[in-house]
Parts: structure tokens; C-alpha cells; sequence
């Protein structure tokens, strides 16, 4: 979907439907909404008056103005809620359920305001609402169909384009800019939300490798992919170790995007990128297994939020790393009670072949200390734990510097994916000491987001280091209006704004 800004009067712009938003609880319309409503014969204050239109979040209605009355086919009414309650979040919201509508409305183009936004200016700037309205829209009209067989009773259609209206030349340009970079978020989002989608059969090591070099390629970047070869000669034994049970083989994919002065070291994106987890020898149950295709979200999110970066052309020098392997069953799996010789030299004892993503993850992060890196990020689906601790509405932050800690709180906020910290207190560590190595992949049931987050510390070198776990946020039932069922994308625009928010 494209999104353009045209300089004009929303009463006056020709379009087949115009998206307005109603505050909850006002029953006097004020600015442009009142123009319409004027030019409608009072149509939305009726509505409104009547108690038909509460405007509530997300709630939707559709009017028809009269013959010659405007030149707009139709109007779509969106409830934003509370006036005093109006975010960034409730934007992208309204945006998706505004665009959602008019896909079932089968419109090819849409025109819509900037959502009310000009009416609480003292909380967010005209760019910062543009921005979350361009994500929200481009995330709301995402749809996953590349593997259905088109039929004609398909009732949605895809929008090609949205028209922001703004008469004051000034805020047209703020907006412009605004949904610019929005857009180029979301579009990273979605692409990390199709990788997620895809299923392990198409969606393999060697297909992550082939999309990072076409961003790569894109986007002037450098494109390196570790095959087994490589990967047997630098050592990193853990990845190699997981892959084993699989046909398909592992990949080491880094991209390079170079864009700040020489010297300045990078920060590194690193994504778990395990592309389907059957749990090995140590096999998961048969129900819900299907949803490890999405072991890979981390690793996705990566990838889509390079695509972004270099769309952006942020200046600062940034990596994004992905290990990406299968997780199954066969002859040479690894097995429970082996001991592997890990990247960075420390031995593990593999106790539960299904906690495999922090030997991957183990392996590239000592591997990237090559890099030199500024600071290190990284997502994982890594534990069910997580899920039991903070549902859907938060990844865990874990890591070993508490002001990056708590600005990737702050920042998830803003973005819209959430992040809540996990204590990493040293006596969790005394649950991974193993009697037979250096250290054992498992803790135990308690605490286990904690003692993966520990495990994985073991290998971290010097550089400030956050890790994600997202095993309750990459991937759900796609609630929120700007979402669908299957891939969030989370957290592909906190790593984005993370970065961006580096460039100064
Ligand atoms: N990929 C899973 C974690 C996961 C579980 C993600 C459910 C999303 C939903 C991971 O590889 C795994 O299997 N972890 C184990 C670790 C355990 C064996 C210590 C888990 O969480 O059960
Ligand atoms: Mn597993
Ligand atoms: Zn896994």
C-alpha cells in the first residue's frame, strides 16, 4: 500500500471513502469532522446523538453522504476513545481498524485525517502521529495469502493506496516525513511477519541466507552466509550440534550496513533463527507443533529490521546476525548427555534437546565478538517459561547493562512492543552447572527464561548485551486491529527505532 499527502480540504477531495474519527463521549464535533457533518446534514451528530455511535476504540460505522452533498462516496467513521487517552498506540489501532474496513469495503483508495491528532499537539507532534498511522495502516493491511489458491468469493480486497489530507503546507511536509519512515517500519515488520508466517518447508536456513543477500543487494550492504563447511572450520560446534538431526543445513547469516564513520563501532541485531523445533530427541508433544515454524520470528524480526535500516538509509553501522538451523529427529541427532565444544571453547552438556536456540545463539555470540560491537541485542523464542510469565503483552528483557535495559523499556513503549525486565540474580546461575562440563543447556522448570538468559550471558563477551525473549509476542491470534492471526513482527520496529534513535 502506498501513502501519499495531498494539500486539500477533506470536504472538498474526491475519493470513495473518507476516514474520520470521533472522540468517545463528545457530543459536539469540533475542526473538519464538524465541516463534514455540516455539509452531511448533521448525519454524524445524529448517529453520535442517538447513542448508535459511541466512539469507543474501534468501533466502526459507515455513512453515505446525499447525492452532491460532497464529494466523497462514503464516510467512515473511526472511534478513537477518550480524548485525554489518545497515544501513539491508539493511532496505529485506529489506523488498522480504518484500513481493515476499507479492504472489506473493497475500496482500491482511501482518504483519511491524521486521526485527530492535530487535536492533542501538546503529546504528540504531527510527524510522530503521521509515523504511527503509516505503521498501523501498512501493518493493518497486511494479509498472508501467498499460499491459498485465489477464489472469487475472496470478500477483501487489497488497498493500493491511502491519501493523508493536511491543508497547512508546514504539517503536510512534518507529515510526509512522518509516514515515510512509518511506512518503511511497517514494510520491514511485514516482511519479517511473511518469514514468520512461511512454514518450515519453504521457509528453510538457506531461504533466510537467499533473503538477506537480496536486502543485502538491495541496500549496499555486505552479505555473508556461513554454510557447514565454514561453519565446521570457525568451530561453532553448538550450531553445528543442533542442525545435526536435519537434512536441511544450518547457515551463519551476517549483514553489514555501514553507514556511520569508520571508527564508530557497530550495534549488532542478533535473531534466533530456527526455522522449525521439533525438540529433537527430547521430542515436544504432537498438539501445537506446528507453531515451531515460528522459532525463527527473532531471527526474522532481524531481517526485516536491516530491510527497514537500509531503506532508511540510517547512518550508523549496524549488523544483523542470524544462526539458523532445524531442530528434528534422525540417526545423527544429537542426543541427551552428549557434550559439545562450543565456538567460544566452553563444553556444554546437551541435558534437553529442545533447548536448542541458546546453543545457536550461544555459537554467534561469541562469534560476533569479531565485530567489536557498541552494544548487542538479541530475540529469541527461546522459552515457553516466558509465555507462562508474561502472556502476550511483553517480551522479557534480560541482560548485563540496566541503562539499555531500561531504554529498550522506554522505547517499547513508544513503539508498541512492550518489553518488561527479568531479574538475572547469580544464584539462578547455579542451576546450569553441569557435572560433566563446563555448563548444561538446562536449568530445571523454575525460573527457565531466567537460566536460558544465564546460559546465554556464559558466552557474551564484554559488550553491553540485551536479550529478548519473545516466545509470547512473535507470534499469536492477532487481536490488535492492526495485526492478523500467525507473525507479529515483534519486535522488528524496536530494533529499528533502537537503531534510528543512535543516529542522534
Ligand atoms: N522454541 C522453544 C520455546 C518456545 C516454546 C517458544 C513455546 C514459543 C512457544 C524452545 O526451543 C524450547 O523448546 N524451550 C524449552 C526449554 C526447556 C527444554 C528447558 C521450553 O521452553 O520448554
Ligand atoms: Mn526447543
Ligand atoms: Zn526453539
Amino acid at each position: 500500500m502506498q501513502i501519499r499527502v495531498e494539500q486539500v480540504d477533506c470536504t472538498e477531495f474526491e475519493t470513495p471513502l473518507l476516514v474520520l474519527n470521533i472522540f468517545e463521549g463528545e457530543a459536539s464535533l469540533t475542526g473538519p469532522v464538524a465541516k463534514v457533518d455540516e455539509r452531511v446534514q448533521g448525519q454524524i451528530s445524529d448517529l453520535i446523538g442517538r447513542g448508535d455511535f459511541k466512539g469507543t476504540d474501534g468501533q466502526t460505522a459507515v455513512l453515505y453522504p446525499p447525492k452532491g452533498a460532497m464529494p466523497a462516496e462514503r464516510l467512515l467513521l473511526v472511534g478513537v476513545g477518550k480524548r485525554e487517552s489518545l497515544d501513539l498506540e491508539r493511532l496505529r489501532k485506529a489506523a488498522g481498524s480504518a484500513v481493515k474496513q476499507a479492504m472489506r469495503l473493497r475500496v482500491a483508495t482511501f482518504a483519511s485525517l491524521l486521526h485527530h491528532a492535530e487535536l492533542v499537539a501538546d503529546r504528540v507532534s504531527a510527524r510522530e502521529a503521521a509515523q504511527a498511522v503509516a505503521e498501523g495502516s501498512v501493518l493493518g493491511a497486511y494479509v498472508f495469502d501467498e499460499l491459498k489458491t485465489r477464489g472469487a468469493d475472496d470478500s477483501d480486497a487489497p488497498v493500493a493506496e491511502m491519501v493523508v489530507l493536511e491543508k497547512v503546507p508546514d504539517k503536510a511536509r512534518e507529515i510526509e516525513e512522518g509516514t515515510a519512515v512509518g511506512a518503511a517500519l511497517a514494510r520491514g515488520e511485514n516482511l519479517a511477519r511473511t518469514l514468520g508466517n512461511l512454514p518450515g518447508n519453504i521457509a528453510t536456513p538457506a531461504y533466510l541466507a537467499q533473503t538477506a543477500e537480496r536486502i543485502g543487494a538491495d541496500h549496499g550492504m555486505t552479505v555473508t552466509v556461513l554454510g557447514p563447511a565454514e561453519l565446521e572450520g570457525e568451530g561453532l560446534n553448538a550450531l553445528l550440534a543442533v542442525s545435526r538431526g536435519s537434512v536441511e543445513e544450518p547457515r551463519l547469516i551476517v549483514l553489514e550496513h555501514r553507514r556511520g564513520p569508520a571508527t564508530q563501532k557497530p550495534l549488532i541485531l542478533l535473531g534466533k533463527g530456527l526455522t522449525f523445533d521439533a525438540g529433537g530427541i527430547s521430542i515436544k508433544p504432537a498438539q501445537g507443533m506446528e507453531e515451531m515454524k515460528f522459532d525463527m520470528c527473532g531471527g526474522a524480526a532481524v531481517l526485516g529490521a536491516m530491510q527497514a535500516i537500509g531503506e532508511l538509509d540510517v547512518p550508523v553501522n549496524v549488523i544483523g546476525v542470524v544462526p539458523s538451523s532445524e531442530n528434528l529427529l534422525s540417526g545423527a541427532a544429537m542426543k541427551p548427555g552428549d557434550v559439545i565444544r562450543s565456538h567460544l571453547g566452553k563444553t556444554i552438556e546437551i541435558v534437553n534437546t529442545d533447548a536448542e536456540g541458546r546453543l545457536i545463539l550461544a555459537d554467534a555470540l561469541s562469534y560476533l565478538k569479531r565485530f567489536d560491537p557498541a552494544a548487542v541485542i538479541d530475540a529469541a523464542t527461546l522459552t515457553g517459561a516466558c509465555v507462562i510469565a508474561l502472556g502476550h503483552q511483553a517480551s522479557a528483557a534480560l541482560g548485563n547493562d540496566q541503562p539499555l535495559i531500561d531504554e529498550l523499556v522506554r522505547l517499547g513503549e513508544q513503539v508498541g512492543e512492550r518489553v518488561w525486565p527479568l531479574p538475572m540474580y547469580d544464584e539462578y546461575r547455579e542451576q546450569i552447572k553441569s557435572d560433566y562440563a563446563d555448563i548444561k543447556n538446562t536449568g530445571g522448570r523454575p525460573a527457565g527464561t531466567i537460566t536460558a538468559a544465564w546460559f546465554l550471558r556464559e558466552f557474551v563477551g564484554e559488550y553491553p548485551w540485551v536479550h529478548l525473549d519473545v516466545a509470547g509476542t512473535a507470534y499469536g491470534d492477532g487481536k490488535l486491529p492492526y495485526q492478523t492471526k500467525g507473525s507479529t513482527g515483534v519486535p522488528t520496529r524496536l530494533f529499528v527505532e533502537w537503531v534510528r534513535s543512535r543516529a542522534g
